[in-house]
């Protein structure tokens, strides 16, 4: 039989980052976890992943870009090695087993910032390896497999616009955006926010004033995107989706320096500024790509004359970018876990 690492085929993903649009939390679950109601959509900003066969006996991975933290700690890794658990002995390798990665992640997704870059780059690990492998799961293999390394997985798994429900586990694509991408600018402060520490807080009772606010509003943008919604109208409803966060007060009372540089955000640019999932990240939607990027020049520099309040030990992640179509309808369709509307 011959080498399996002569099968490998150079593999490339792009792994991009998510926006919530609406986050809602519908209440706690028996597993520890949360139901959610969150309409998310993926971003232009994309990490990038590139496979390849590995020599020393293991898999490997080499970040370049962001510091993504410990190597071993790295989604990339686990989502490896419990794809090629899954795939088992159905792989054609001579040991019966996939043959070991050696994965290059250029991170360009600001790290535990509410954008999903971690669980972006998972997803990608799975659909590489088994395009490297030339392997194949099952969609319900897929799914149990990107449930178990994070509730995000499923998301990018599917690719496009979704309604997410359950633990994150439920995804129900939407039609993307009609007419020119929106572009979005992104501001994530250099401070750490632990997502299972944002939604403790949710849970000891640091919630929005209004019960059911961010519900409604994630049910009616839904049914909006289901109808099919322009880019345009999307970015009229900035006010509204800014304060359709459940997550948002939580997020602003472990880390209350957050509450002022939201302020001088909003001052400076003068619109609304949403959160990101558990945050830290600040969010403004623009008309196109072309606004979000003249905006990204204010905050820079405003920045540099001082008049945004510095966060942490760095200097804030600046990052403009557009929300993506996706490939939606194609994933979609060749996967059972995603209902489509
Ligand atoms: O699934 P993942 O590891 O990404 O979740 C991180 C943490 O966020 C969980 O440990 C949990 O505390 C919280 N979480 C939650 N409900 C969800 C998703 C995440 O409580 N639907």
């Amino acid at each position: 039989m011959s080498d399996p690492t002569n099968r490998l085929a150079p593999v490339v993903r792009l792994a991009p980052a998510k926006l919530n649009l609406t986050l809602a939390i519908v209440g706690p679950r028996p597993d520890g976890y949360h139901a959610l109601h969150s309409v998310v959509v993926p971003l232009g900003l994309t990490d990038r992943l590139s496979f390849a066969p590995a020599t020393g006996g293991r898999d490997t991975l080499h970040v370049a870009g962001r510091d993504a933290g410990p190597i071993a700690e790295n989604l990339v890794l686990h989502a490896i090695a419990a794809t090629r658990r899954a795939v088992g002995t159905r792989s054609p390798g001579p040991a019966g087993t996939p043959p070991p990665l050696a994965v290059r992640l250029e991170k360009r997704i600001p790290v535990a910032a509410g954008l999903g870059g971690g669980s972006s780059d998972a997803a990608a690990a799975i659909d590489g390896a088994l395009e490297a492998w030339g392997a194949e799961l099952e969609p319900a293999e897929r799914l149990a497999l990107a449930i178990g390394l994070g509730s995000d997985v499923p998301f990018f798994l599917a690719g496009g616009p979704a309604l997410i429900e359950g633990r994150g586990e439920r995804v129900t694509s939407l039609a993307p955006l009609r007419g020119e991408p929106p572009g979005v600018l992104l501001v994530t402060p250099a401070v750490a926010v632990r997502t299972p520490d944002v939604f403790a807080a949710w849970a000891s009772g640091i919630r929005p004033p209004g019960a059911c606010a961010a519900r409604a509003s994630s049910e009616h943008l839904a049914a909006e995107l289901r109808a099919g919604l322009s880019g345009t109208d999307l970015v009229r409803r900035s006010a509204v989706l800014a304060a359709a966060n459940d997550l948002l007060s939580a997020t602003l009372a472990l880390v209350p320096e957050l509450v002022a540089f939201r302020r001088a955000l909003a001052r400076l640019l003068g619109r609304p500024i949403g959160q990101s999932g558990s945050g830290p990240t600040c969010l403004v939607l623009y008309p196109s790509l072309v606004e979000a990027a003249a905006a990204a020049d204010l905050v820079r520099e405003a920045l540099g004359a001082g008049r945004l309040p510095r966060l942490g030990m760095d200097d804030p992640a600046i990052e403009p970018t557009t929300i993506a179509a996706g490939p939606g309808a194609k994933a979609a369709s060749d996967s059972t876990m995603i209902r489509e509307e």
